[in-house]
């Protein structure tokens, strides 16, 4: 693939303390940018991070015509640079560009582009045990118009940003809170599309559970108000028995890349798992009874995070003592050894890039 580079006459580089590293507050020196005009994609460009022009009617920011994806960029043990999974997350990208009326970019264009915007910044990626690069694709519209429609010009880029833990806590367990009054999505709704706007829904509810020193929102369906569906960013997963039980993709739940690559390294365990409904009473009475032994969450960002403790209303129920269980600690190690190249890829789920 032929890309056009504009190199920064100013590298960040140096100013970047790769030993500390936060979620998402840097941004490597470079961006893939690609314009939709007449109709058609025009050819991608790599360019300096920065500013760029938009306008105050740009319907983006009106109407929220936007999707987004996040993947994760490795430096392998071998020296190699990794992308985890790159088809799934392009696939997903795919999903929500139908969902919101925005024309697809192909699979040949994302990598291609990606893998340009890598060769200039392979700086970037760290190289610390824990630390990754960030990968953020995503389009939004670029019409300037007040009516309500659909767009008819788009922007794709990829930034990248160095990145640690995405919570504070680490790999240590995290408090969540179901939300007496909020919904994040319902079947129908935008809650399957990697969009701004199920981010924009979960604000709110978020800052409250913050306020009463919860890590984050366990939502509930937004119909009965009584099944699991997922946890602010991430996916979520119950081991009660014997069994890996996590709520179905029934139309409101975010179809998650860790969430498929658990089901998949458990199913390969020869072990149980159940995409099935799962209610907040059912959780908490299996809680009390003892036979809820571990509970985690999925995300590319937060890969595995242990949930250490749930509360709903007026009750509180503790998992696992507020330690990391045997399973959870399992499969972080399992992923992130693959993601690092310390494990064997059995399922070829790293693509190299270099
Ligand atoms: C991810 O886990 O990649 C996410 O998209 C969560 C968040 C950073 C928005």
């Amino acid at each position: 693939m032929n890309i056009k580079v504009t190199k920064t006459k100013a590298s960040r580089l140096k100013d970047v303390d790769f030993e500390r590293l936060e979620f998402g507050d840097i941004f490597s020196d470079h961006m893939v940018s690609m314009d939709y005009r007449n109709g058609r994609w025009l050819e991608p460009e790599i360019v300096p991070y920065g500013a760029m022009e938009i306008f105050p009617a740009l319907c983006t920011f009106h109407y929220g015509q936007a999707i987004f994806e996040g993947l994760k960029g490795f430096y392998g043990s071998d020296g190699s640079i990794k992308i985890f999974r790159p088809e799934r997350y392009h696939a997903r990208m795919i999903r929500s560009s139908k969902r919101l009326c925005i024309p697809p970019v192909d699979f040949e264009t994302f990598i291609g582009s990606l893998r340009g915007l890598l060769a200039v910044d392979k700086e970037w990626i760290p190289r610390k045990k824990g630390y990754s690069l960030y990968i953020r694709p995503f389009i939004i519209a670029m019409d300037n118009f007040l009516g309500v429609k659909v767009s008819d010009t788009y922007r794709f880029m990829i930034i990248t940003s160095p990145v640690g833990a995405y919570y504070k806590e680490g790999i240590n367990p995290v408090k969540l809170v179901t939300s007496g009054e909020y919904v994040r999505a319902v079947r129908g709704g935008l809650g399957t599309a990697k969009t701004p706007a199920n981010y924009a829904a979960s604000l709110l509810p978020g800052e409250e559970a913050k306020h009463n020193g919860f890590t984050q929102v366990l939502w509930l369906d937004g119909v009965e108000r009584k099944y699991i569906e997922e946890v602010g960013t991430m996916n979520i997963f119950f081991v009660i028995g014997d069994e890996l039980i996590t709520p179905p993709l029934e139309g409101s739940v975010l179809d998650g890349i860790t969430r498929q690559t658990v089901i998949h390294l458990w199913k390969d365990l020869g072990r149980k798992v159940t995409e099935r409904r799962i209610s907040i009473d059912e959780v908490l009475s299996c809680a009390m009874g003892g036979s809820l032994t571990e509970v985690f969450g999925t995300g590319t960002a937060a890969v595995i995070s242990p949930v250490g403790e749930i509360q709903h209303g007026n009750v509180r129920a503790g998992v696992n003592s507020g330690k990391i269980g045997p399973m959870t600690q399992f499969l972080y190690d399992e992923i992130t050894g693959i993601q690092y190249g310390e494990r064997p890829d059995r399922f070829n789920w790293c693509h190299t890039v270099q």
